[in-house]
């Protein structure tokens, strides 16, 4: 008889996760990728549930390598998941010289330093390939996560463990030590590797990053073996211990420890010093023999950077600095129109296949119907005036990763028969109107509820990564559901009712070409794992226009839980309900969001589906996240006149990582003011309403009190 698991020390409970690890891992793996099970299924709930329970009980103690996080075992719905200990995030971006300008200015600004005050930035190119994460306990490696969406990686250990560039051991490293940077693919490798598949009548890959993506994320180790996959370090994530004071000396650092590092990293004092290099690195561009798009600056000084922190997804301490596209010309063969989940009617570009910087391109996006006619969405004019027609020779305009687009028009080559583009005023989906509201560049459908493309594109969209994530049910899985006869998924809901109406149907989904009893399985196990999601994400996958992840974050702090939302967004569709006026006073919603609530919450057919999707779920409420030791969590805080340590954003920046909110006006709700030089009316307003008024040098002794 096992020990009930509230009757376990700390001690004997890690011990059994760790053991129940590593056996439900081997069943895992017995099961689904040598398809010869070792026990019974009996026998192996019985393990899964004491792993769940141990790690509801000890929610510290839960391994990051968790079976638990598994979903299923690693043959046919790809990865395990692991999430990041600290988010890996993106750059922004910067084309010319001015950007590059700005972003300096951006950083002084922040920090409150004049022109001529020392700031030193290092300047290193940027790979094309794809980001990894390996994090080393006492010197060891443990796992190697993807990106994934930058909360969440794909576990890719064993594959990473077969780079030659990966150490597996560390000596002199601090005890937790997670190092970041790309894994890329040589042009020679890239070569040599499309030349043996070709041989081997094998899929080939259309450029190096695609090649080294394809090889990293092999669910056969011995295949990544065979690919040359390199890495380079550059940034961390997790440490125990700090490792050097400036990012130069870390990547020194990490260069010691046996990792590779950009030989060409500088250290510059100014913009021009930066700018100087980005030239000297794209003249060494062609002789790299790896792909590069552009060059990352970054604020050398660790303290600074720790000052600038982050923005939602990139941080304030760097910048790419991205190459000029590239172009080509090729033949319009035909404009069609896609609808997308919002009911924006997109013009797509069908090309003739041109290759465009080494990436072969047949679709390019022209915007909208304003775009195709020679002139913006403000009525100012593109390319001298001159549309685009569907037969044109066209050039090709291609940024890093981004979408290639349609830039110009060679008018010698137009001929005589060519017509102008009619643009369609019906949904080409459903045949509804397409209407184009005044001011709106985009023309939509109206057919919200009956139109297919857009409730399939809804349904893509709630599947998708950053949503989501149900593993087996991508992009093109619900597209074939929704057209199915048997198990048609229609509404969001169906999703989660897809099993129970599989078991109460006469013809099987597991009897079914290409689909089997554990594919099955694996598809139902799958969307049953994804039955608990947090409020924010809820709020997200949802699709609706306006309503990205960082406004459905805004939503879920300030409404806390789904049933206080929900009745609160329903109760906003009538303008007169104080529920209206409250969502149009949350900090940073604005009237375009509130009008897409109240056009999805205030449509009884709309909310009825969603209400019914949310019977299927637990959606957990918004952790309030009032940082305990810090002074100011959870208090409202205004600042006026001027600081003089730092910059009005670091002030606010930081009383928001401290749990704080931060508001412009004073109100009776205001808990402090932080009052600097020249703060007159409001420091008045605050003593009348008795709120507690502070000088900087107090706000500094607080914001030190972490
Ligand atoms: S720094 C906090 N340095 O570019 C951000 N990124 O567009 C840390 N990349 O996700 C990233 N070379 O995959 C950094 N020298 C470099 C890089 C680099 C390539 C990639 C990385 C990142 C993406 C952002």
């Amino acid at each position: 008889m096992k020990t009930p698991v509230t009757e376990l020390s700390e001690e004997m409970a890690a011990d059994e996760m760790q053991r129940l690890s590593i056996i439900i891992k081997e069943a895992n793996k017995n099961y689904h990728t040598k398809d010869a099970p070792t026990m019974s299924d009996a026998q192996y709930d019985e393990l899964k549930q004491r792993n769940n329970s141990l790690e509801k009980n000890f929610p510290d103690l839960k391994l990051p390598t968790s079976p638990s996080n598994e979903i299923g075992g690693p043959l046919m719905g790809g990865f395990s998941k692991i999430e990041h200990s600290v988010k890996m995030l993106s750059l922004g971006n910067a084309f010319d010289k001015n950007d590059v300008i700005d972003f300096d200015e951006r950083v002084r600004k922040f920090l409150k330093l004049s022109p001529d005050d020392d700031l030193e930035f290092t300047a290193e190119p940027k790979i094309d390939g794809l980001s990894l994460s390996l994090m080393y306990r006492s010197g060891r490696l443990v796992y190697a996560a993807t990106r994934g969406d930058g909360e969440m990686g794909e576990n890719v250990t064993e594959n990473a463990r077969v780079i030659n560039s990966i150490p597996e051991v560390l000596i002199g490293a601090p005890e937790i030590l997670e190092v970041r940077g790309e894994v890329f693919m040589s042009h020679q490798d890239f070569s040599e590797l499309n030349r043996v598949n070709i041989t081997k009548e094998l899929k080939t890959f259309s450029n190096p990053r695609n090649a080294a993506a394809g090889s990293l994320r092999q669910l056969d180790h011995n295949i990544t073996k065979e690919r040359p996959l390199e890495f380079m370090a550059y940034a961390w994530g997790e440490l125990s211990s700090p490792i050097g004071d400036t990012y130069f000396d870390t990547v020194k650092f990490l260069e010691r420890l046996g990792f590779s590092v950009s030989p060409l990293m500088v250290k510059c004092d100014n913009v021009n010093m930066l700018l100087e290099h980005y030239y000297e690195i794209e003249q060494a561009r062609v002789t790299l023999g790896y792909d590069i798009d552009g060059v990352v600056y970054k604020v050398n000084s660790l303290g600074y950077q720790k000052r600038l922190g982050f923005r939602s997804t990139t941080p304030r301490w760097a910048i790419a600095h991205k190459f000029p596209a590239e172009l080509a010309w090729t033949k319009l063969e035909a404009i069609e129109v896609q609808v997308g989940r919002t009911g924006a009617l997109s013009p797509v570009a069908r090309l003739q296949p041109v290759t465009v910087g080494g990436v072969v391109v047949s679709n390019a996006t022209l915007h909208n119907e304003d775009y195709i006619l020679g002139q913006d969405s403000k009525g100012n004019i593109l390319r001298n005036g001159v549309d685009i027609r569907v037969g044109d020779l066209v050039q090709v305009y291609r940024a890093g990763d981004v979408i290639p687009k349609i830039s110009n028009v060679d008018l010698t080559k137009r001929t005589f028969r060519s017509v102008p583009y009619v643009f369609p005023l019906t949904c080409p989906s459903c045949g509804s109107s397409a209407i184009r509201d005044e001011g709106d560049a985009v023309r939509r459908c109206i057919g919200t509820t009956k139109c297919p493309a857009q409730k399939i594109e809804k349904l893509k969209h709630f599947v998708s990564r950053s949503a989501f994530d149900i593993d087996g049910l991508g992009a093109k899985q619900v597209e074939a559901f929704f057209y199915d006869n048997v198990l048609p998924i229609k509404e969001l809901r169906d999703i989660f009712t897809l099993e129970e109406r599989d078991q109460q149907s006469v013809s099987k989904l597991k009897n079914r070409d290409r689909w089997g009893e554990k594919s099955t399985e694996k598809l139902f196990n799958s969307i049953n794992n994804k039955r608990n999601i947090n409020l924010q994400k809820f709020i997200f996958s949802l699709g609706m226009r306006h309503i990205g992840e960082q406004v459905s974050g805004l939503l879920a702090k300030h409404y806390k839980s789904w049933d206080n939302f929900f009745v609160s967004v329903v109760a906003a569709s009538n303008y007169n309900d104080v529920a209206f006026e409250n969502l149009n006073a949350i900090d940073g919603i604005g009237g375009i969001m509130v009008k897409s609530l109240i056009d999805t919450f205030g449509n009884s057919t709309h909310s009825l589906n969603i209400q019914e999707l949310a019977a299927e779920l637990i959606i957990k409420d918004a952790e309030v996240t009032t940082n305990k030791n810090s002074k100011i969590g959870g208090k409202l805080i205004v600042f006026t006149g001027a600081l003089e340590t730092m910059s009005r954003a670091e002030a606010k920046s930081k009383a928001e990582e401290m749990g704080a909110k931060v508001s412009s006006a004073i109100s009776k709700k205001t808990d402090i003011l932080v009052a600097g030089l020249g703060g007159g009316s409001k420091n008045l307003k605050a003593i009348s309403l008795g709120i507690e008024v502070i000088d900087e040098k107090a706000w500094v002794m607080l914001i030190s009190m972490e």
